[in-house]
């Protein structure tokens, strides 16, 4: 095995640089991982409370021998009968509104939004595509395209003629907040932006392609859109000729544990719903289903589809296995009992934390918003930058996200448990302090904030360590 050393030069050497490192200044080697904890190349745990494709847990018994037995006997591509693939779209289909009853199988959440745009292109005879502001669909150079959170960074390749951002229905610090509207004018005030989009498109004599959207925004932030907003937008849509495209890739699969998809959460039926990450457990494997008059719309162009790997039995067989864990698990229900302590544990700390400016989530999907001033809600991505590293350093991994770099986002596997609430939830209690300790020590002697990411006190480690080893989880 390479040392760390070298596999930081050799990665330097031979990996494209834009295939960025997750912590780049320390990188993590990690070398195993087993249900919600990672471990590097000493042998050290992490808690990883980043990791929405190990859906049901690193590394799961199941779905691991479900891929390893069907690799042993046949892997081939879709061309010919099998029964695995059956099986999956049987049971993607049944957790589906009735309308949703075609499947195509693809390989990747890219992959299976750039065949949404087809065949919404295909169906409507549109080019035009909304999306929302910071949103991110996906790394072809279709989605890049209609990917706010990539095409408008410095460097990108800027807003195309067929593409329309409406603004993300973020009540806390978007367009339209929770502090100047009542909280159920929302939901319309942001949709009657999608409106004006649609009217502005079919001004120019061109009709809607689609509109498509996370049902849950995560890479704006952890955002989730209020109450009617699907409902009148998909209104809109559809009257202006389009058809609406939920993108479920990060929040599919259970993680909002009330339903197994979360565009179910607002009561709305889209016309294609795309599927990914969660759905392999780390295998590449991914799904876009769709109504029949839309496949419809695509088989009479007499095109073939034909994907290499899409839908393979491999792909299958362990697609299938993660369905049936997280059902024999009840991973829905522990998304729910555990996601809603989460949440009452992270308003708690709020309340003895001013940085903390909003804690939104719904099941296993939870946001810390990170303020420098709850009055005027002013983002501090400073501070979440200092927590990110420090969190690191007392081993729960976490991510930043969203246009400002100041939300915490928890997306971790399902086998999450109370107890590794606790140890997330204290240990960011006293980073957080240490941050304001800190910060008040800057304040003090230098009358400017404190240098980004300097720790005041050596990690300790004791929330994680003592879990671990009370689990004995360092012996698997
Ligand atoms: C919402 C969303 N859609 C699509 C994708 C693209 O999925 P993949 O990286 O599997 O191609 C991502 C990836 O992060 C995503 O977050």
């Amino acid at each position: 095995m390479f040392s760390k050393e070298e596999s930081i030069d050799l990665r330097e050497k031979l990996i494209g640089e834009s295939c960025q490192l997750f912590f780049r200044k320390n990188p993590l080697k990690i070398v195993r991982a087993q249900g919600q904890y990672m471990y590097d190349e000493k042998n050290d745990a992490y808690l990883d409370c980043i990791n929405n494709v190990a859906h049901v847990g690193h590394c799961h018994p199941a779905v691991v021998k479900a891929g390893c037995d069907q690799m042993s006997l046949l892997n081939t591509n879709n061309r010919f009968l099998h029964d695995n693939i059956l099986l999956c779209a049987r049971k993607i289909l049944n957790t589906l509104p009735e309308n949703l009853s075609v499947c195509y199988f693809v390989n990747s959440g890219s992959e299976a939004n750039d065949l949404a745009l087809r065949l919404a292109q295909i169906h409507t005879g549109n080019k035009d595509v909304i999306a929302l502001e910071h949103a991110y669909h996906g790394h072809l150079t279709s989605l890049i395209d209609i990917s706010h959170y990539k095409f408008d960074l410095p460097g990108g390749v800027g807003q195309k003629e067929h593409v329309h951002v409406a603004p993300i229905p973020d009540t806390y610090r978007g367009k339209h907040r929770d502090s100047d509207h009542p909280s159920d004018r929302l939901g319309h005030l942001y949709a009657e932006e999608v409106k004006y989009l649609c009217d502005k498109i079919r001004e120019t004599g061109k009709g809607v392609c689609a509109f498509i959207a996370e049902s849950l925004v995560s890479c704006g932030g952890q955002v989730i859109p209020p109450r009617g907003y699907f409902n009148e937008v998909y209104d809109t849509v559809r009257s202006s000729g389009g058809v609406c495209i939920a993108d479920e890739v990060q929040v599919g699969f259970g993680r909002i544990g009330k339903h197994w998809w979360a565009f179910q959460q607002y009561d709305v039926y889209p016309d294609i719903v795309t599927m990914g990450k969660p759905m392999g457990n780390g295998h590449p494997v991914a799904c876009v289903v769709t109504t029949k008059e839309i496949s419809d719309s695509f088989s009479k162009t007499g095109v073939e589809y034909f994907n290499t790997y899409g839908g393979n039995p491999v792909s299958c067989a362990i697609a299938n296995a993660v369905f049936d864990t997280i059902e024999a698990e009840n991973l829905r229900e522990n998304a729910v009992v555990v996601g809603e302590y989460l949440l009452d544990n992270c308003q708690m700390l709020a309340k003895k934390h001013k940085a903390i400016g909003d804690v939104r989530g719904v099941g296993l999907f939870v946001g810390i918003d990170l303020v420098a001033d709850r009055e005027s809600r002013e983002p501090d991505g400073r501070c979440a930058e200092f927590v990110h590293r420090r969190m690191r350093e007392e081993h729960v991994l976490i991510t930043i996200d969203g246009p400002h770099c100041n939300i915490i986002k928890f997306k971790p596997p399902m086998v999450f448990t109370k107890e590794n609430v606790d140890a997330v939830v204290s240990t960011l209690d006293r980073v957080l302090k240490e941050y304001r300790e800190t910060s008040e020590l800057f304040a003090v002697n230098t009358a400017k904030a404190p240098p980004s990411g300097k720790a005041t006190k050596e990690p300790q480690h004791r929330p994680i360590k003592s879990m671990l080893e009370k689990q004995k989880i360092k012996s698997i």
